[in-house]
């Protein structure tokens, strides 16, 4: 498999140096993918515009639970065009359960920029991807390779697990420094006729046969010959990763407030966690029954009858919410909802307001039988 001369390759100027043990890999990499891949959306028909939205919602998020959003979100937003004017209560709506909602606004504002500054061309060279809202290393590479065939690496956490055990790494790949050094070692080896198939070759090794927090499955493994792990026998212990920080716990107390089929919604400030998006009121602690009933007045509503629900416990990165609930039904209000407040039929409730995962078990409270 050719790799890329020095002389010509303006995206890899500063290529690393080359290892000839490893000059069967990408070969042996690229056509075990081309017979095993599995057969995903974003690979069967392919654009910039696809590549870059599939791989936007990849991150930190399991093939399977894209494919579904992929589909929708591309029939909604067939373009770069559509989605630089997607309305924003639509496109959080859209992205509702995926999690990692300033994705999905920072690709709109990447959409925008796009029309804006080249023409609604998504640009092909790392420099001009990276100046892009949302485009990181990995999804500039992703898109240079995959969508545009540049010979470039896009190297995320499941090519750090690959190439780490395939070099036998021994240091935290989660260190700038060894993460550089995997990088430098896939950039080497990309080749000049495949880089797409060796990129997503990859992710697929470290999806199908290389996995995360199992045993690799060596014995089906196509670069096992070359595999220094393998060979020392310390394919089970790698990647060293260094101890990710406890998530803090924070208790909650969330209300769902309804008069009739209406139940209160909150919209989430525009910055932070979960900006922007509609919330059932909810506050810091685990309040008694009493403490609820004082919120819910505080709030300009007058209580008839309290239902403690099901506790919930909601993972985000950093944080960790546990959730103590009530259902208060209120009197009918004789005024609108406080500002920043909205309170929608169940119906409406579902279809048109992004509530994040967090409040599922609540959402789902709803539409269980009145007290
Ligand atoms: N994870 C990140 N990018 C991917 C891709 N293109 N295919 C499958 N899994 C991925």
């Amino acid at each position: 498999m050719a790799r890329k001369s020095r002389r010509n390759n303006e995206e890899n100027h500063d290529r690393p140096p080359f290892d000839p043990a490893f000059a069967d890999l990408s070969r042996l990499v690229v056509s075990w993918y081309r017979e095993n891949r599995r057969r995903l959306p974003w690979r069967e028909e392919v654009s910039p515009y696809r590549t870059l939205v599939s791989e936007i919602m990849l991150q930190q998020t399991r093939v399977e639970a894209v494919k579904p959003f992929f589909d929708r979100f591309l029939s909604a937003f067939p373009d770069v065009r559509s989605l630089a004017d997607a309305d924003d209560e639509r496109l959080m709506k859209l992205w509702e359960g995926l999690g990692y909602y300033s994705r999905a606004r920072n690709l709109k504002k990447c959409a925008r920029e796009v029309v804006d500054r080249f023409g609604g061309s998504i640009p092909s060279s790392i420099p001009d991807l990276l100046s892009l809202p949302g485009i990181g290393a990995y999804t500039a590479g992703a898109v240079a390779a995959f969508a545009y065939g540049k010979p470039v690496a896009a190297v995320d956490g499941n090519v750090l697990r690959v190439t780490a055990r395939i070099t036998a790494e021994p240091g935290d790949v989660l260190s700038p420094a060894v993460r550089g050094k995997l990088t430098a070692f896939t950039s080497s080896l990309v080749p000049e006729d495949a880089p797409g198939d060796f990129g997503q070759g990859l992710i697929e090794l470290g999806a199908l046969i290389c996995l995360p927090n199992r045993p690799p499955k060596c014995d089906v493994c196509p670069v096992r010959s070359l595999c220094r792990a393998r060979a020392a026998g310390c394919e089970g212990t790698l990647p060293v990763r260094g101890k990710k920080p406890e998530r803090k716990l924070d208790r909650r107390t969330v209300l769902l407030i309804r008069s009739g089929t209406r139940t209160l919604l909150h919209k989430r400030q525009a910055r932070g966690l979960l900006a922007g998006l509609w919330e059932f009121p909810n506050y810091a602690g685990g309040f008694t029954e009493k403490e609820a009933l004082d919120a819910v007045r505080a709030l300009g509503f007058d209580p008839i009858r309290l239902r403690p629900l099901e506790p919930a416990r909601h993972l985000f990165t950093h944080i960790e919410w546990q959730m103590t609930g009530y259902l208060v039904l209120v009197a009918e209000p004789d005024s609108p909802p406080p500002d920043g407040f909205v309170m929608p039929e169940t119906d409406d409730l579902l279809s048109r307001y992004a509530i994040p995962s967090a409040f599922s078990a609540f959402v789902r409270a709803l539409t269980a039988p009145l007290p």
